[in-house]
């Protein structure tokens, strides 16, 4: 132990209560510190969740002027006993459970006096610092320097939301995960809405996917989303409808599905609607060629076990990407609810831009949001573990949110989302709360059921770039130009 652990930052004043306190302290104390002192049944463990400095010189009713203040500040720098530094606690629980991963609140305060201790290094690695492959690191306390695990298997069976603002290390942090996933052969299935995610295929536990759907295995309402037929276009949905219906009747016809489907059409008498279906169904076989193949049998095929699984959707408006995702997911969670399917272990499913699929406006009602409210409700009986990620909170759908039994939250500015989160979910305390938009990329509050206590948390930044990062355009544009200098000269 150092001298400086020896030393007492300062001691609780007067109306302490079991869960929360004041104390005066000798130096300003930073908000997020842990600290530790005695109560009646033993160390206990506090987190800083507010700090403040006060002056009876600066006091409002003596200042009444900028002159007042100048005198102030002259008669305070003579007199240090002016400056009182005052910091509250929450309460965490008592020292000896957190070994054991238990959390145990003291029954009572703190006497007065009682004397404030930095949390030492050996306290901090028994509550942060896990052994059990279930545990993974993930970076380091941001007020201090102990290494920081959290407990995958919460993740795999009770979700897991990581919500900030953009641009502060969401990707990075899902990035990490995938790494920490290829030391333990986790699985993962993750929807690349941005094509954020372009490992090499085959590097360490990667498997991209070019996504593929069967267009037999869509309904006709699915089969009219994918290939672009608005919702509310009646007559042209029944018209496709007919034809769809009538292509997969009889399967055996070798031609691909377009071509028939197009037969099908011109057999009836052409009018407008005809035409336009007809139209529409040409512009989708350019676009779509690539995603539908009819050979396939099972989608989960292109899945592999042990290994992250990067769908990319780079290519796929919104609403092609809803059907490509509750359509892998309809299946993910048959075959793990039958159990003797494709997918023998528990997958997790990592899905970008969640509020795009997940919405919060029950209006806005689509096939995905129908598939994951589901996992978030029942996935943990079949091992199917979500990660939603997300720069708008508040625009995710409450019910999903609220099944998250974890959260990794960054930057969030917006009062309104902050509250959000907070109304929503059970785990994030009060006080951090208004301490999330001053967190730095890659600095992340760490609460809910993977974590021992919830914890301000630098997110280790993985070395593997990533397409999400931002843009150095300048530096670009002066690699071009240099190249292209080189060029002339040859
Ligand atoms: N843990 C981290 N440590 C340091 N820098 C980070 C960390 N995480 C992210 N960053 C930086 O922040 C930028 C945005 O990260 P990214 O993960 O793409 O954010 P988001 O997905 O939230 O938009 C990256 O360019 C990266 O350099
Ligand atoms: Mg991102």
């Amino acid at each position: 132990m150092s001298i400086r652990d020896n030393k007492p930052l300062g001691m609780v004043i007067n109306a302490a209560k079991p869960y929360e306190f004041e104390f005066i302290a000798e130096r300003s104390i930073r908000i997020g510190e842990l600290v530790t002192f005695e109560t009646p049944e033993g160390k206990a463990l506090g987190f800083v969740k507010d700090s403040r400095v006060n002056s009876k010189l600066f006091n409002d009713e003596k200042i009444t002027n900028y002159h007042a203040a100048i005198e102030a500040k002259m008669i305070a720098g003579k007199n240090e006993r002016d400056k009182c530094m005052v910091a509250s606690i929450n309460v965490l629980g008592l020292v000896d459970d957190f070994e054991n991963n238990k959390r145990t609140m003291p029954s009572l305060p703190p006497d007065p006096g009682t004397e404030i201790y930095n949390a030492n290094e050996e306290i901090l690695k028994k509550i942060f610092i896990k052994d059990g492959k279930e545990w993974i690191r993930v970076g380091n306390l941001l007020r201090g320097t102990t290494d920081v695990y959290v407990n995958i298997n919460k993740v795999a069976s009770r979700h897991l939301a990581i919500l900030a603002t953009t641009g502060s290390g969401k990707s990075n942090f899902l990035a990490l995960i995938i790494d920490r996933l290829a030391d333990i052969n986790g699985t993962m299935i993750l929807f690349d809405y941005h094509g954020e995610y372009r490992y090499e295929d085959n590097k360490r536990n990667i498997h991209a996917i070019n996504p593929h759907i069967n267009p037999y295995h869509l309904t006709s309402d699915e089969f009219a989303d994918m290939i672009g037929i608005r919702e509310n276009a009646d007559r042209q949905r029944t018209t496709l409808s007919e034809a769809f219906r009538k292509v997969k009747e009889n399967r055996e016809e070798k031609d691909d599905i377009w071509s028939r489907l197009l037969r099908e059409l011109n057999t009836d008498e052409k009018n407008d609607v005809t035409v336009r279906v007809g139209e529409i169904i040409r512009m989708a076989q350019e676009n779509l060629q690539s995603i539908f193949d009819e050979d396939i049998e099972d989608t989960l095929d292109q899945i592999r076990e042990n290994k992250t699984n990067i769908i990319d959707m780079t290519d796929l408006n919104e609403r092609q990407a809803i059907i490509v995702i509750s359509h892998y997911l309809k299946r993910i969670l048959n075959d793990r609810k039958r159990r003797s399917g494709r997918l023998s272990a528990p997958v997790l499913i990592a899905i970008e831009e969640a509020h795009a699929f997940i919405p919060s406006d029950k209006n806005d009602k689509n096939e995905a949001a129908e598939i994951i409210s589901k996992i978030a409700r029942e996935g943990r009986k079949f091992g199917v573990g979500l990660i939603i990620i997300s720069q708008r909170p508040r625009k995710i759908n409450q019910d999903v949110l609220s099944q998250m039994g974890s959260l990794a939250i960054s930057r969030i500015i917006q009062p309104n989302d902050q509250h959000y989160i907070f109304e929503v979910t059970e785990n994030i305390p009060n006080e951090l709360l208004e301490h999330l938009p001053s967190l730095n990329p890659g600095e992340m509050l760490l609460t809910g059921q993977w974590i021992t206590i919830p914890s301000l948390v630098k997110i280790e930044k993985v070395n593997e770039k990533l397409g999400g990062s931002d843009i150095d355009a300048v530096n670009e544009w002066s690699k071009k130009r240099e190249e292209s200098y080189d060029e002339m000269i040859i």
